[in-house]
């Protein structure tokens, strides 16, 4: 871990009030924890918007009985072979189906296959979580 410092911050009190409260929800033991955090959300913003490598997931829910949809969605995938580290398969009941993609790449190579995957006839949810490599982040 890199060595901490220690600065003040200077809040309005109905802010501070609403911070601590939003925080005590999400179970930040701190404020200086929630606080590391936010700054991380920003970090990760921004390598996003300036292209750095990146990592996330892309999660699908699907019904698998749609044949056609599921090849689909496979031979997208295999057109992104060097984006994609792994992929997860979980049957949520007799028909859904959730998938967990690990994509690590550039930006908007993961942006383009999330797109593209939810954009697919028969995708009933589709969401990009957009995280970090960690490198750049202490
Ligand atoms: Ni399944």
């Amino acid at each position: 871990m890199s060595e901490l410092f220690r600065f003040g911050v200077s809040l309005p009190k109905g802010l501070l009030n609403k911070f601590d409260e939003l925080i005590k929800k999400r179970s930040y033991s701190n404020r200086s924890e929630a606080f590391r955090d936010l700054i991380r959300n920003e970090l990760i913003k921004k390598e996003w918007q300036e292209g750095k490598e990146i990592a996330g997931a892309i999660i699908l829910i699907y019904d698998h009985h749609k044949r056609e949809l599921v090849n689909k969605l496979v031979d997208i995938q295999h057109d992104y072979q060097n984006l994609i580290v792994s992929a997860q398969h979980i049957h949520l009941d007799h028909s859904n189906c959730l998938e967990m993609i690990a994509v690590k790449g550039k930006p908007k190579n993961a942006q383009k296959l999330a797109d593209t995957l939810k954009s697919v006839k028969g995708v009933k949810h589709g969401i990009l979580s957009m995280s970090s490599t960690g490198k750049r982040l202490a």
